[in-house]
């Protein structure tokens, strides 16, 4: 994370940007890593958390998999070096085009959200001659205690299909001669921080797994999903993600034989090695009194604030104020609700400060814009101002 030391060097980069602590990402990479190999368990990268080329060369020289959720996803995991035969896609609207290049690339697996798009891929694989690994991706309908714009795996939810409807179709599926069942697929959310629903988790993926053997589904692998949380409150306390506790909790409570068991992490991975760099513009009060700090970065280089009501840990880099004051830390965007903060208590905080925005680093830039025709931000890598 970002030290005062290392913001010095900062001073001369353009703003804003994010900045990318290569040792945090190596640390985490070797936390996952070897929590992981106890147990055997295959882990793979959920690309869509932040595609930067420089982080893309880190993952791939740990040995992670890949997890996409669209064809472009899929082409940027193989031309950053990493092998199809790791790689995993999901996705409720996957494009036809998007289907045949999988199939192509002779990926791990489709992981497969209904009943039309398997009959949509074995038409597809028909045509090219060929039999397709996939993944059902079942809605096991479990609440997984996050904010409920990034819960997926409720009963009403877009994604995967109904375990329900995999039982009474289970015939049909294995019907399908273009298709091999290769294993069974779940994502239940993402920013989960109560633990206890892996263990929950567990427990329906087991009977999902023994009623879909019993119906005649060999399924090689069984994949969890990603989801694990991290501190958004307080990075400095939990900089590398608890991978081992919640690998203790699969291994204690998932039982599905000898198959293999996936994991397709994200936030975790990513998250806490990046930050938002931004300096301030202007200082104004409302006359209503809110006091306002306009930085130059907005919701086209961070929306997760704005999109959720996410919350960032924000810190000033450069006061040395010791007076300590309440703002509503604002971007530049043309839109009301471009606040990364309404109510923060920062040190004196002026025109020209350096303000880092934490834990910005799963999700940030990957999900930028160019709303405002704004410039997309550069970024910058602790390896590169030692
Ligand atoms: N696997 C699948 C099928 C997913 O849909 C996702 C995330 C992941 C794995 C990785 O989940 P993670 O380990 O990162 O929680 N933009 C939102 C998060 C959306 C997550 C979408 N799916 C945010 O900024 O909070």
């Amino acid at each position: 994370m970002l030290s005062r030391q290392v913001s010095e060097k900062l001073a001369g980069h353009e703003t804003p940007f994010y900045f990318y602590d290569m040792d945090l990402l190596r640390q985490t990479l070797d936390s996952v890593v070897w929590a992981a190999s106890k147990y055997n368990f295959k882990i793979h990268y959920a690309i869509k958390a932040n595609y930067d080329p420089r982080i893309l060369e880190v993952i791939r020289e740990y040995g992670l998999g890949i997890d996409c959720a669209s064809g472009n996803e899929v082409r940027c995991a193989i031309e950053a070096g990493f092998d199809p035969k790791t790689i995993v896609y999901a996705g409720v609207g996957k494009k036809d085009k998007e289907i045949r290049y999988a199939i192509e690339q002779g990926i791990f697996a489709i992981n497969c959200e209904s009943l039309q798009e398997l009959e949509v891929i074995d038409g597809i694989a028909a045509t090219m001659g060929k039999v397709v690994d996939c993944g059902l991706r079942v809605n096991p309908d479990i609440d997984p205690k996050t904010n409920h714009c990034i819960d997926t795996g409720q009963a009403d939810s877009k994604f995967g299909i109904s375990y329900e409807k995999v039982l009474e179709q289970a015939e049909w599926i294995q019907s399908l001669k273009n298709i091999n069942i290769k294993g069974m697929h779940l994502h239940i959310g993402s920013q989960i921080r109560e633990l206890h629903v892996f263990q929950y988790l567990c427990d329906k993926v087991n009977v999902i797994t023994e009623n879909l053997v019993k119906k005649g589904f060999k399924l090689d692998f069984v994949d969890v999903g990603g989801g694990l949380g991290i501190n958004y409150d307080m990075p400095e306390n939990e900089p590398v993600p608890n991978f081992a506790s919640v690998f203790a909790i699969i291994n204690d409570n998932l039982h599905v034989g000898g198959r293999e068991i996936h994991f397709e992490f994200g936030r975790s991975i990513v998250g806490e090695c990046g930050e938002l760099i931004t300096k301030v513009l202007y200082r104004k009060d409302t006359a209503t009194g809110r006091r306002l700090v306009i930085v130059d970065a907005s919701m086209t280089e961070l929306i997760r604030p704005m999109l959720y009501g996410s919350y960032h840990d924000i810190e000033n880099l450069t006061s040395k104020e010791e007076k300590h004051e309440k703002y509503a830390v604002v971007g530049t965007a043309c839109e009301s609700t471009d606040i990364f903060n309404e109510s923060l208590t920062l040190p004196k905080t002026v025109r020209g400060d350096l303000l880092t925005i934490k834990s910005a680093g799963a999700y940030g830039m990957s999900m930028a814009s160019r709303y405002n025709l704004h410039d997309l931000p550069g970024a910058v890598y602790s390896d590169d101002i030692r």
